[in-house]
């Protein structure tokens, strides 16, 4: 029986910073940014969203169109998590009215919490081929002003249903697994944004991707020649480059660049988007690149701290039909530009404690919102119904 993605969906946050803003402001060569990164623009969320709203507005386009029906599992991965106990997923599982015969939790291993939920759903599924589970990765990547790694900023989500007889792309059985304490970025508890050594992180990414392509291989996993096109985690766009270049380097096999370049329509433009950044290539190869159907696509996930893991996926007939790229489209030219002050002061105003009661004005285009805190309970709502000032418009928020 097949087993993998019955269908996926993206979201955004609502502003965008151009790299050539933050450049031309901080004094360094956009080019730096343009090919020494492979960045355009970051996306950054408006003060009433969170990784809890991205989440949400993903998941409800891929629920939109494949029901609700079967669904008894929502994993929610983050390392933007909004609360040190709560799932960030019962918030969402309140916002798109999910039956409380669903089970909700959140994964976390950094960037690659993503693909442990995938595998962690996949396992479900095949206990129980009946049941779909809903996987939402959403996350907003906040580095400090003036770090290394301010340019590689993003926000970005990806839902998934996970099911029997998938439409999009199967998940083939074998994969390869590399994990070892590293240092290499991480963020403690009362921080907002990582600590990061970002040389040992390209590092870290390099080795742990060989080491899991070595596990692959030595559970039967294919040979490079049998892998059609390949989805590398994209911290920032020219890492995914980077990554194949080491894997052709550790192989010893010649596979043309032309083979990943299909995934690397979006993250120029989004910036990091953490745990959704491997499925937000894999969505770009699917969007930009005709007749996948039947061909095999490696997929390389990364998390800090530091985790790898290589598996593949097959492409299923009819695909197609499933996609709908104009709105990763509208996500990207839908967002508002902010000026280099713009974005400064809303980094600073993001960084809020937990201590204060507030409300949010709304800004987010988007179907969902953060409120705002309420006796320190995040409160979240539907943003097509009308906000009563002086009152908490809640739609189930805590
Ligand atoms: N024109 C063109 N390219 C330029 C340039 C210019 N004027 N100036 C620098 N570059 C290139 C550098 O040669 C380098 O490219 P290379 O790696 O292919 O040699 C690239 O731009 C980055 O510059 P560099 O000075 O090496 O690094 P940095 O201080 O900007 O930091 C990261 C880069 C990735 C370490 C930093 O963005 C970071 O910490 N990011 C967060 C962590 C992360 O994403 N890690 C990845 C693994 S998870």
């Amino acid at each position: 029986m097949k087993l993998g993605i019955v269908d996926m969906e993206l979201a955004s946050a609502n502003y965008v910073v151009r790299l050539d803003t933050l450049a031309k402001a901080t004094g360094v060569d956009p080019n730096k940014y343009r090919f020494g990164l492979r960045q355009e623009a970051f996306s950054i969320p408006a003060l009433d969203e969170d990784a809890v709203t991205l989440g949400a507005t993903a998941a409800a386009r891929v629920l939109e169109r494949a029901g609700q029906e079967g669904i008894r599992t929502l994993i929610f991965a983050t390392e933007s998590g909004v609360d040190q106990s709560k799932s960030a997923g019962m918030f969402v599982h309140s916002l798109l009215g999910l039956s409380t015969a669903v089970r909700v939790i959140e994964t976390k291993q950094a960037c690659y919490a993503g693909t442990a939920a995938l595998q962690l759903a996949l396992g479900l599924v095949s206990r129980n081929p009946s049941e779909r589970v809903l996987v939402v990765a959403s996350d907003i990547a906040r580095y400090a002003v003036a770090s290394a790694g301010e340019p590689t900023q993003g926000a970005g989500a990806v839902a998934m249903i996970i099911g029997a007889d998938p439409a999009l792309l199967e998940i083939e059985p074998v994969s390869g697994i590399w994990s070892a304490h590293i240092d290499d970025f991480w963020r403690p508890n009362d921080l907002s944004t990582p600590l990061v050594d970002g040389e040992r992180s390209m590092d870290a990414y390099l080795g742990a991707f060989t080491g899991a392509w070595e596990d692959y291989r030595a559970r039967g996993g294919f040979e490079l020649a049998e892998i059609d096109f390949f989805v590398h985690h994209q911290p920032f766009t020219k890492m995914a480059i980077k990554g194949h270049r080491r894997l052709v380097e550790h192989t010893g096999k010649n596979v043309e660049e032309s083979r990943v370049e299909p995934s690397l329509n979006y993250t120029p433009y989004l910036g990091n988007c953490y745990t959704a950044s491997l499925y937000i290539g894999l969505l770009s190869l699917l969007h930009f690149k005709r007749e996948l159907s039947g061909k095999r696509i490696g997929c390389y996930s990364y998390g800090s701290g530091a985790e790898g893991e290589f598996f593949t996926g097959v492409v299923q007939p009819g695909y197609e039909r499933f996609l709908h790229p104009n709105i990763a489209a509208q996500e990207i030219a839908g967002r508002t530009e902010l000026s280099f002050e713009e974005y400064r002061d809303l980094h600073v105003a993001h960084e809020r404690g937990s201590a204060v009661n507030y409300s949010n004005s709304r800004k987010t285009r988007a179907p969902y919102r953060f409120v705002g805190l309420c006796d320190g309970a995040r409160v979240y709502a539907d943003s097509t119904l009308p906000i009563v000032t002086g009152t908490w418009n809640v739609h189930e928020g805590h």
